[in-house]
């Protein structure tokens, strides 16, 4: 089968590749684009961890196809911190310990940044409801959620 030639942004920076028809845009990240910020916890759209955005649209990477990436922006944790200086739900989920194993992390990360895009400052249901389609096994989500909520205080400056 030909493989497909993709024209995209990710985090950015123009980007080519090759693909399968059938690749997922989580195995163009991992794979051809070396970018393995993004994890894949159950290729089902059930767990989160691959999350990125689409034109700032948060979607399960494993759920898209890679060429439906063409002429699209893609953003992805790797794009989330500016050089070394961290994001500030990066450094707030450092201080809270608001991760373990770390596999769901990216997701949460990515997912969050996309909630303070849309609403500055969410009470904690909100933080919950948003968060939902992303599974952690390990820190019972009340640090991630406390970190949210202490990120978005900071970032309006409460
Ligand atoms: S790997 Fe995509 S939602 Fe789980
Ligand atoms: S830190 Fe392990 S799944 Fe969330």
């Amino acid at each position: 089968m030909a493989k497909l030639h993709v024209t995209t942004s990710v985090n950015g920076e123009p980007v080519e590749f090759l693909c399968e028809p059938y690749d997922t845009m989580l195995d163009a990240l991992r794979g051809q684009l070396g970018l393995t910020g993004s994890k894949e916890g159950c290729s089902s759209g059930d767990c989160g961890a691959c999350s990125i955005t689409l034109d700032d649209r948060l979607v399960c990477s494993c759920l898209m196809l890679a060429a439906e990436a063409e002429g699209h922006e893609i953003r992805t944790i790797e794009g989330m911190a500016h050089g070394d200086k961290l994001h500030p739900l990066q450094q707030k989920f450092l201080e809270h310990a608001a991760l373990q194993c770390g596999i769901c992390t990216s997701g949460m990360l990515v997912a969050s940044e996309a909630l303070l895009k849309k609403n500055a400052n969410p009470t904690e249901e909100e933080v919950r409801f948003w968060l939902a389609g992303n599974l952690c096994r390990c820190t019972g989500y009340d640090k991630i959620v406390r970190a949210v909520m202490e990120t978005a205080a900071e970032m309006r400056g409460a």
